[in-house]
């Protein structure tokens, strides 16, 4: 799975977000340890503090099968400029050990960003023992 076939995942199943309220589809791709790769979409909620992000649909999608150990995630939105991902979805990549972040946005270069950069500090399963 190279980096430009996680984007490409990323980008297909944005078409498939529910984003009625902000008309801001998002797709997100995970590629677990093992090489599988999981996808979602943005879903939202009339009630609009319920949506659930792309990345974390995708993320949830891919523990849900068993696999807890993550290594990128891509994310695809239609802004002009690729856009980062909010801070809830840091948090849960935080858990699952993500090490590699790609964004893009419709067209243009992606960008490549270390997961280490984008949430120092976590907080993690370490601060409960
Ligand atoms: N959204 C994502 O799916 N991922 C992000 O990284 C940022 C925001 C969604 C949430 C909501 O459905 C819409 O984009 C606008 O905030």
């Amino acid at each position: 799975m190279t980096d430009a076939e996680l984007i490409a995942a990323a980008d297909a199943i944005a078409s498939r977000a529910y984003a009625p309220y902000s008309r801001y589809p998002v797709g997100a791709a995970v590629l677990a340890a093992d090489g599988t790769v999981f996808t979602g979409a943005n879903v939202e909620n009339a009630s609009y503090g319920l949506s659930v992000c792309a990345e974390r649909v995708a993320i949830f999608t891919a523990a849900a099968a068993g696999r807890r150990r993550l290594r990128a995630v891509a994310v695809v939105t239609g802004s002009s400029q690729p856009a980062a991902p909010c801070g809830a979805c840091r948090q849960v990549m935080a858990e699952f050990g993500v090490q590699t972040v790609y964004l893009a946005g419709p067209r243009g270069p992606y960008r490549e960003r270390r997961f280490a950069d984008m949430l120092p500090q976590a907080f993690t399963a370490e601060a409960l023992r």
